[in-house]
């Protein structure tokens, strides 16, 4: 899919990260790992958890609130909410009503998205198309998660992947001057469904005795078959979306990809002939925080001074689904 330029501008940004810290060295004491096993085969060193009280609404509300603050937008403006998790609060309601309660975007309408790691480059691309048709005028993205409640804690090789978060953002369409988004590559193959999955608590295996027992309420993974994946398609995913509007690898200032593991982004970046300097990493502090890991990068790339006016941004993800995609910004 791709969607040719219009002047649909990220214009606030925010993030949120519980503050209690998990590092390797905490792991250790769990399962049967250790810190050089996980910092060499992922480059994760530590991660957030979020608070027992916490739920993902509330991550999503302070780094809302945030994005709101630093776009300078009041909350009544907001016309169009967006969620993407797949942690929610709560089967329904969906989060992104608990948020729009909670900020107080009284005209906004809200729905949810699932769609795992790149639930919020889907996000983007459908806010894009709302205000672009003139439906909206006020986006309001987010992703969002405490992945770690859907964790087995006792199976070392997912444990040590996933951290909880929340970024933010506001999107407008504004004058033109050329900046905004640029493109937008989707994709999905439904056939790598159990590569990644959470198998219980839906229609197909409603929570029972026998699905807590099984273990089944937890995410299952076939790590390598998703390396082998993930360094495929970030880079594909890459190089088509740049190609619809006629750039290249050489224009890209800074690559945001989805923080599922150094490793990977090394790979990707070694792919596209990019040094590592202009691949964003927050990896190592907060791990793979799912749907949250690129509006939490962007949002830190942007504190971090990394992205100037004019720098070509691309933002691209990988996940369950299996899905994939990837947003080109001029700034
Ligand atoms: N500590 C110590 N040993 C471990 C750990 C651990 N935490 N985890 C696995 N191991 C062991 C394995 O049991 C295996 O032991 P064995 O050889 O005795 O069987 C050994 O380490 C090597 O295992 P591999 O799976 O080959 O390790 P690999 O180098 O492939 O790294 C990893 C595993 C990190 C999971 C990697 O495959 C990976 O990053 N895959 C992608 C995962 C990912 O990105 N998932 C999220 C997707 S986003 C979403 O949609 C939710």
């Amino acid at each position: 899919m791709e969607t040719k330029f219009k002047p649909v501008r990220i214009i606030g940004t925010g993030f949120y990260v519980p503050e209690k810290v998990l590092t390797n060295f905490d792991l250790e004491k769990m399962v049967d790992t250790s810190d050089e096993w996980i910092r060499t085969h992922t480059g994760i060193r530590e991660r957030r958890i979020a608070a027992e009280e916490q739920a993902t609404s509330d991550l999503a509300t302070i780094a809302s609130q945030q994005a709101l603050n630093n776009g300078r937008i009041a909350v009544q403006e907001i016309d169009l909410i967006i969620v993407a998790t797949l942690s929610p609060d709560m089967l329904f309601p969906s989060t992104a009503c608990l948020v729009q309660k909670n900020i107080g975007a009284v005209n906004a309408v809200a729905f949810d998205l699932e769609d795992a790691c790149s639930g919020f480059i889907y996000g983007l691309s459908i806010a894009q198309q709302y205000l672009q048709n003139g439906t909206y005028k006020t986006a309001l993205v987010i992703g969002a998660e405490i992945f770690s409640r859907f964790l087995d804690w006792q199976d070392r090789n997912t444990c040590v992947l996933f951290g909880d978060g929340a970024g933010a953002v506001v999107l407008k369409k504004e004058v033109e001057d050329g900046s905004g988004i640029l493109s937008t590559y989707l994709g999905a193959d439904g056939s790598g469904a159990d590569l990644l999955r959470l198998p219980a608590g839906g229609s197909r295996l409603p929570p029972s005795h026998e699905t807590i027992n099984r273990q089944l309420h937890y995410l299952k993974m076939n790590g390598r078959e998703v390396y082998k994946f993930a360094t495929k398609s970030m880079v594909e995913t890459v190089m088509k979306g740049l190609s619809k509007i006629g750039l290249s690898t050489r224009n890209i200032d800074l690559l945001i990809p989805h923080q599922a593991n150094i490793r990977i982004l090394e790979c990707v970046a070694q792919k596209l002939g990019l040094p590592m300097e202009k691949v964003f990493v927050n990896a190592d502090r907060y791990g793979n925080t799912s749907a949250a890991s690129i509006p939490i990068s962007l949002s830190e790339a942007l504190e971090q001074g990394r992205i100037k006016k004019n720098d070509i941004v691309v933002l691209v993800s990988f996940g369950s689904g299996i899905t994939w995609g990837a947003t080109i910004i001029k700034w």
